[in-house]
């Protein structure tokens, strides 16, 4: 690519005119160096074939287990993955995929991601960070700054899927990058069953309308708790659940017994997706699985890739595709 206008002038043309002062060069720098990063930008949205979002109102839901999860299942089946970490003041997702301590790798000018379970590779602000207990507090014009530049700088190579975890709420980053990234397919919402969680849900699906990016669906996370027992073949096992309510479970003919325990309440998700006419993307139960992976950097769907969550991620990803195969049918063909 071409430098920076230079000037042309010779000394025909008369005498030169007065050279640009240091404060307009450095604009026209400034512009020029936009100008690189939107162009960087538009071929990334060639690149990678599919972006999605993950958001939702309310904090500590469950996001960036989600993104992981969606990102390894993703992989799982194949499909060449990155994951982008946007949350500046506390990103756990290097955490999560087993990245913890990493630090951005830079080959002339453009940022390399790092590489996590299953090939999954990893942009993430704490990459940015010396010491991962200190967060990092950015202004919102500089905090924006960096993300641009991130979704500009970063060498992704292709990707069949991108998935793009953001910090809790409403707030600039969501807005900033669905105007940087071109071609988003749509966003997940994450909720728990909680009453004050779905009204954040609310709120971001108001929020996702109003930024044009399409709702791919909800997804409920935290949803119930099976605990797995055994007794003799045929017993009836009564369990006192949470709230009083007392559940009864018989016991398989190999003795084993289910009981899943609504430790929130459970169908807010499904009943938020209806009041809204968007999709219901499955439900993933409780798993402390989640918790320990997170705290020792295996995702529950690389340490137990058969086991409930894993399945139950199975069927999520299932439904985002199915909602992105959709909206790309619906788009404008040319026959
Ligand atoms: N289905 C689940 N079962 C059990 N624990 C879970 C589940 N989902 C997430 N967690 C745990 O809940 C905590 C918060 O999850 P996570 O960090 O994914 O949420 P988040 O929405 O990204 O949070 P933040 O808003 O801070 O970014 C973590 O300790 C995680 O391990
Ligand atoms: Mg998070």
């Amino acid at each position: 690519m071409a430098g920076p206008p230079v000037s042309t002038h010779t000394p025909s043309d008369g005498p030169a005119p007065e050279g640009p002062s240091a404060d307009q060069q450095r604009q026209m720098e400034q512009a020029y160096a936009q100008m690189k990063r939107k162009m960087a930008m538009q071929s990334l949205g060639k690149r990678i074939k599919h972006k999605i979002m993950v958001l939702s109102g309310k904090g500590g839901v469950g996001k960036s287990t989600v993104s992981t999860g969606l990102a390894l299942a993703l992989a799982q089946q194949g499909h060449r993955v990155g994951i982008l970490d946007i949350d500046i003041t506390g990103p756990n997702v290097p955490k999560m995929m087993g990245l913890d301590g990493r630090r951005l790798h830079v080959e002339e000018g453009r940022i390399h991601p790092a590489q996590g379970h299953l090939g999954v590779k990893v942009i993430s602000m704490a990459f940015l960070l010396d010491d991962d207990d200190t967060p990092v507090v950015w202004r919102g014009p500089i905090k924006l700054g960096a993300i641009q530049q991130f979704i500009g700088d970063v060498e992704w190579g292709d990707l069949d899927y991108l998935v793009i975890d953001f910090p809790p709420g409403t707030s600039d980053e969501p807005l900033t990058v669905a105007q940087s990234l071109p071609d988003i397919d749509g966003m997940v919402i994450v909720t728990t069953p909680q009453d004050v969680a779905l009204l954040d849900s609310r709120k971001s699906i108001g929020f996702a309308e109003s930024l044009k990016v399409p709702v791919l669906g909800v997804v409920e996370n935290m949803s119930g708790y099976t605990l797995h027992g055994r007794a003799p073949a045929g017993t009836e096992v009564q369990i006192a659940g949470p709230g009083g309510r007392t559940h009864t479970a018989t016991a398989d003919d190999d003795g084993s017994f289910h009981v899943t325990l609504d430790l929130f309440k459970q169908g807010g998700g499904a009943a938020t997706a209806e009041e809204f006419g968007i999709p219901f993307l499955g439900a993933l139960p409780f798993d402390p699985g989640f918790v320990r992976g997170g705290d020792d950097g295996v995702h529950r769907i690389v340490s137990d890739p058969e086991g409930a969550s894993s399945v139950a991620f199975g069927k999520v990803v299932a439904a985002v595709q199915a909602q992105i195969g959709q909206a790309s049918s619906t788009g404008l063909e040319i026959v």
